[in-house]
Parts: structure tokens; sequence; C-alpha cells
């Protein structure tokens, strides 16, 4: 990410020291205008907002709000569920290498697993700590404990999985990396510019599925638009699917084994 594309915008001394902390320049109302996107703190966090008059809404991450609340209530996340598995009274350890804005670790958190979030875009990261800190307030008891299952690690999945021994590995990784914007819903739309304009591609992928293969105890998921080849040509032993994505899922021993 080069200066000239990301700004952050506000005058509070919050504002000035995540400039300070990204790198990037801050940015008033008026001077916000020449950048595409800029990071600003709103009331409902800290937020990636695009600019201009036809502005799509800010992107934040919201474990409290409406389609977090949805998702867990509804039990919703049953593909990812079935797809990482493993003992329910005991859920493995999961590692997400791609965490983004943690919606798919919110998922495996509510349904019990220990999540380590690994996300490389500081940009990203700092929006996703935002929407972490603000939960941890919540007086909401059972998000208190999803909250509790969920760590964020600021840095390279590949450089972190190097740094795990034998008895710190994660029982299952799970990878989802950046594809193509889907057409389907305005809310991923929104969501996926602000991530393209933020973070780019992943041309790295397969690399990271490489570390995973030999980093993980029990097994490897990746996430796949359905219609989708598989990650680096790399077969996996199944797949589960859904109406528009697909896991691919890479055993590597039984759980419990
Ligand atoms: C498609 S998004 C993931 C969305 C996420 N599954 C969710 O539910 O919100 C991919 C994210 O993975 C991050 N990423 C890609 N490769 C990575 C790596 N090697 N280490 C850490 N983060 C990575 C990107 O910066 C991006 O934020």
């Amino acid at each position: 990410m080069s200066i000239g594309e990301l700004a952050v915008q506000g005058g509070a001394e919050y504002s000035r020291q995540l400039a300070d902390q990204l790198q990037l320049p801050l940015v008033d109302k008026t001077t916000a205008e020449h950048f595409p996107y800029v990071l600003r703190y709103t009331e409902k966090g800290l937020a990636i907002a695009q600019t201009g008059r036809k502005a799509a809404g800010p992107v934040v991450v919201d474990f409290a709000g409406g389609g977090s609340a949805h998702r867990r209530q509804q039990g919703g996340g049953e593909l990812i569920v079935k797809a990482v598995a493993g003992d329910k009274k005991n859920r493995p350890s999961v590692l997400d290498a791609t965490a983004g804005l943690g919606r798919d670790s919110f998922v495996l958190a509510s349904w019990g697993y220990p999540v380590t979030l690994c996300e490389r875009s500081p940009i990203v990261a700092a929006v996703l700590n935002d929407g972490l800190e603000r939960a941890r307030y919540s007086d909401d008891s059972e998000l208190l404990a999803i909250m509790a299952r969920m760590k964020l690690e600021t840095m390279d999945a590949i450089t972190y999985m190097q740094t795990l021994t034998e008895a710190t590995a994660p029982d299952a990784i799970v990878i989802d990396p950046m594809f193509p914007a889907s057409k389907k819903s305005a809310l991923v739309k929104k969501e996926m510019q602000a991530f393209h304009h933020v973070v780019g591609a992943d041309p790295d992928s397969a690399s990271l599925l490489d570390q995973a293969l030999v980093t993980a105890r029990h097994r490897v998921i990746v996430k796949r638009p359905k219609k989708a080849e598989y990650l680096a040509g790399i077969k996996p032993n199944f797949s589960v699917e859904g109406k528009a994505i697909r896991f691919d899922i890479y055993s590597l021993r039984a759980y419990g084994k």
C-alpha cells in the first residue's frame, strides 16, 4: 500500500496516533477527497470509508451488531464448522491465516473453537482490532466468551507459522485468500471493493497453503468460490459445498490421533 492511495481522516489525537502508527497521511474532511478511501473513526468504530459523493457506506467490524448477532443466533456458518469439524466438547484449535474482517473466525469462535487470527495488512488489522476491542466492552456475557476465544496476530501468517513448534501448532488452519469480487450482494461488493483497494490480491497464497500443510496438526481448510479451481492445483481429500462457496479439506491426520 503506497502513500497516495489511503489516508487517515480526523482531527483527534487518536486519529493522529493511527496515522503515525500506519505511516499514512492525516487529512481533514476537505483534503480527504484527494483519496479514494480513508480510515475514519465513526460512531460505529474505525472504518474504511470511500470518499466522494457516491461513496458506499463505511466498512467496520461490528461483532455485537446486526449481521454478527444474526450469524451467531441463527446458527449461521454451519458450512465452515462442518469443514473444520472435530470434537464438539473439546473443539480443535484453529489458525485463521487470512483473518480479514474476522467473519469466519467469529463464526468459529461462536461455535466454541479457540481461534488465532493472522492478518498481515496493518490497515485491515487496525480495523479488525478496533472491532475486537469494542466487543470486549460488551455487557453480553456470551459475546465476551466468544471474544475470549479470539486472539489477533498482526503479521504474515507464513512468518507466524514458522515460529510455531509441534507443541504450539494449531489443530486446523483455515485459508481464505483474496479472490476477484463477487457480484452477489451489495454488502459483499462494498467490502470487497474496500478490501481490494487496501490489500490488493494475494499472489502468494500457494506458499501459504504449502506452509499450512506442514504446520497444521490435523487439517487445512481452504475457502474458495464454488466453481474455482483448487488452490495451487493441489487436490483436497474432500470438499463441502454451499450455494456460492466451497471448503476444500486437506486431511493430514484424524483428530484425536
Ligand atoms: C478474503 S480476505 C479474508 C476474509 C475473512 N475470511 C473474513 O471472514 O473476514 C483475505 C485477507 O487475508 C489477508 N492475508 C492474505 N495472505 C495473508 C498472509 N500470508 N498472512 C496474513 N494475512 C494474509 C489479506 O490481507 C486479507 O485481509
